[in-house]
């Protein structure tokens, strides 16, 4: 093999990558960090590249993406679109988003919140579950890797599970809606939302007014997909009219989460750092390894994003 890897990871991260990747026998630059000669690049590895840099790369194969989301790369003008666009998708990664999704639901589902309070003023306050389990609807905005995971767990913990997509699902025990026209139905069976879209022009701000309109009163909204998905401003009017009873954040429009933004301190939203599930280095390295390999013996890498479709 000839040429090189170019890590584009934040300053600082390059340790977690570059030991590991190197064991592939190309060398590893990091941006930012190393100096390397931008013709001697076959493949990048990164997250969010800065705009227009993998433009500049003449000999490049393949893109890699740490995550399983790529809208990093695509909200670039200049991205090479010719070249293919590998995404991340590890099980690892789509178990720990589900625990995530459980997590939360689970949390509102059982009032931890109020245990809490109760604990907080020393008092042994007892109460049944607000609603039955197996009638408590759960809408999984994106049945794809994650959001099959997230709703296989929900719907083996008794919830009543419905998933929305492009295209039609049979996963077990779920029921499936399909593309726009099924939009409104899926959406007024939905007690709890949880979004795991990929961020495209279709999804872009899909959690807004228009959505939780016709969502049933008191309604909770789970976003850990991307901070795109959703009108900020829309979703705080929701809550604060009461039509949402809340929201648990784990992404949004601009990371980190700026000082000043109502969500901070928004008595109904949980908000956490864009942590639902964080790449594995190991797991990352191995698939970024192997889809090398392949191409290298002239074959097609698995998961290469669709650019028609921007996932
Ligand atoms: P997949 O590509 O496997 O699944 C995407 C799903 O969304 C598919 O079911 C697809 O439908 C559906 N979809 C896409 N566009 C539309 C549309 N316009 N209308 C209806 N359905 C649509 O992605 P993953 O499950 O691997 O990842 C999902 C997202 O999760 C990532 O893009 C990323 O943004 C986010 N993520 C967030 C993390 C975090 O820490 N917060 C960590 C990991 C991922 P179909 O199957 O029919 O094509
Ligand atoms: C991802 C992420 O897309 O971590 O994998 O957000």
């Amino acid at each position: 093999m000839t040429g090189s890897i170019l890590l584009l990871v934040p300053p600082g991260w390059g340790g977690l990558w570059q030991t590991p990747l190197a064991v592939g026998g190309l060398k590893v630059h990091a941006h930012g960090v190393d100096t390397y000669d931008p013709a001697d690049i076959r493949y990048a590895v990164s997250f969010r590249p800065p705009p227009g840099l993998l433009k500049s790369l003449p000999n490049l194969k393949a893109v890699f993406s740490l995550g399983a989301g790529v809208d990093g790369f695509l909200l670039d003008p200049d991205f090479p679109r010719h070249i293919p666009l590998i995404r991340f998708v590890d099980p690892t990664l789509s178990g720990e988003m589900a625990q995530f999704a459980v997590l939360h639901v689970l949390m509102q589902h059982r009032t931890q919140s109020f245990f809490a309070a109760a604990q907080g003023e020393g008092k042994w306050r007892q109460r049944m579950l607000p609603r039955p389990t197996e009638t408590t609807r759960i809408g999984i905005l994106g049945l794809g890797e994650i959001g099959t995971v997230s709703a296989e767990r929900l719907r083996d913990l008794g919830f009543a599970v419905t998933g929305w997509s492009r295209t039609r699902k049979a996963v077990p025990g779920v029921k499936s809606y399909a593309g726009a026209g099924e939009l409104d139905a899926f959406l007024s069976e939905c007690d709890f939302l949880i979004c795991v879209l990929p961020l495209t022009a279709d999804t872009r701000h899909i959690l807004g007014a228009q959505t939780f309109a016709k969502m049933p009163k008191g309604a909770y909204v789970i976003n850990m997909a991307r901070g795109g998905h959703v009108n900020e401003p829309d979703l705080i009017a929701a809550l604060d009219c009461g039509h949402l009873s809340g929201a648990t954040l784990d992404v949004f429009e601009t990371e980190p989460l700026p000082e000043n933004s109502p969500i901070w301190k928004h008595p109904k939203i949980i908000a956490t750092p864009h942590i639902a599930a964080i790449t594995s280095p190991l797991a990352a390295t191995r698939s970024i390894l192997a889809g090398i390999a392949t191409i290298e013996r002239g074959e097609t890498p698995k998961n290469i994003v669709d650019m028609g479709r921007g996932y």
